[in-house]
This record gives structure tokens, sequence and C-alpha cells, in this order.
């Protein structure tokens, strides 16, 4: 047998069968609401491009992606959590509703090379009902690439 070959039979054996940006691979975070509070921010329909983001979120981070937002690079096992809720608007106050959608990005190098290292799902309703395929994970996935070229993490930590 030849044998380079071999050697490009093995290497191809090596590539894994899954890569690319499967959400299916993306769990949900349960325990987030004790993790690291990143920042907020509130969108108002005022924005041209709120869309389906208007309410009030909340960014959480694990203990990896607190890492991330500390050095500039984001480990594997890195989760950064963009929770979304409706808003109640009385006399003056502005007090957070139902919760609309969970959006999730789990960082793995290898599992997601085909979105920057990133697998993106969202979760709605107390069901926590996954929304996402790999073509809607790709889309999530070029809007922070544009916006945030280096590793994709749009926010910025609060200290
Ligand atoms: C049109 C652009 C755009 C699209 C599309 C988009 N995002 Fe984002 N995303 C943002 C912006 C802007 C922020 C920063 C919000 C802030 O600073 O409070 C953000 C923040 C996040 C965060 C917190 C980490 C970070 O990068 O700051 C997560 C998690 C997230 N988005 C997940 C998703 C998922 C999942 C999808 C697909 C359903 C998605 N995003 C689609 C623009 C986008």
């Amino acid at each position: 047998m030849d044998h380079g070959w071999m050697l490009l039979a093995a290497a191809v054996a090596m590539v894994p069968s899954d890569a690319g940006s499967d959400a299916s691979q993306v769990p949900y975070p349960e325990g987030f609401r004790r993790w690291a509070h990143v920042k907020s921010q509130l969108v108002t329909p005022e924005n041209p491009r709120a869309g389906r983001f208007v309410g009030l979120h909340h960014v959480y981070a694990n203990a990896q992606a607190l890492e991330g937002y500390e050095s500039g690079r984001f480990p594997d096992g890195a989760v950064i959590v963009f929770d979304l809720l409706d808003v109640h608007t009385g006399k003056g106050t502005t007090d957070e509703g139902p919760r609309k959608f969970t959006d999730v990005m789990l960082k793995d190098s290898r599992r997601f090379a085909g979105t920057g290292g990133w697998g993106y799902q969202e979760f709605e309703g107390p069901a926590r009902e996954r929304k996402l395929d790999a073509e809607k994970a790709a889309a999530c996935s070029a809007c922070h690439a544009r916006l945030a070229p280096d590793d994709h993490v749009i926010s910025t930590f609060r200290e």
C-alpha cells in the first residue's frame, strides 16, 4: 500500500464528523443567574435595528468566560448568556418583566470551528425550547464576527 495514501486516510479519519456549527450541541446554561454579571442594556423600539431584541437584557459569564473578558482570549469551555426580559414601564420606573428568550454562546474551538470557535443557541420561554438550527446559528455568528472581529464577543465587562 502506498504510504502517502495511508497518511492521508489517517488525517481524514481524524476530522470530526460534527465539525461546523451544530447548535444542538449547546446545552441550556443551568444556574447562569448565579454567574458573574457582565453588563445590562435596555433596547427600545426607537432603535431601528432593535427587532426582536426589544427589552432589557443582562449578560452573564461563567468562570472561563470571565477569564476571556479579562485577557481578551476566551478559552474552550467559556459560556456567555444573553438573557432578554420584557419590561414594564410605570410612573418613572422600568421593571423587569417575563423572560423573552435566552441566547447562549459556548466556546469549543474544535466542535464549532465553522463559526469562529463559538456555538450559538437560543432557548425560548419556560419550556426552554431550542430555536436554532445550524443555519440560524451561522446568522448569529455572522453579526458577531462583523461587530467583534477578534474573538466574536461584543460586550465588555463593566468593573
Ligand atoms: C445584528 C447583530 C447581532 C445578531 C444577529 C446577534 N447578535 Fe448577539 N449580540 C449583538 C450585540 C450588539 C451584543 C452586545 C450587547 C450588549 O453589549 O449588551 C450581543 C451580545 C450577545 C451575547 C453576549 C456576548 C457578547 O458577544 O457580547 C450572546 C451570548 C449573544 N449575543 C448571542 C447571540 C445569539 C445566540 C444570536 C443568534 C440568535 C445572536 N447573538 C445574534 C449583536 C447580534
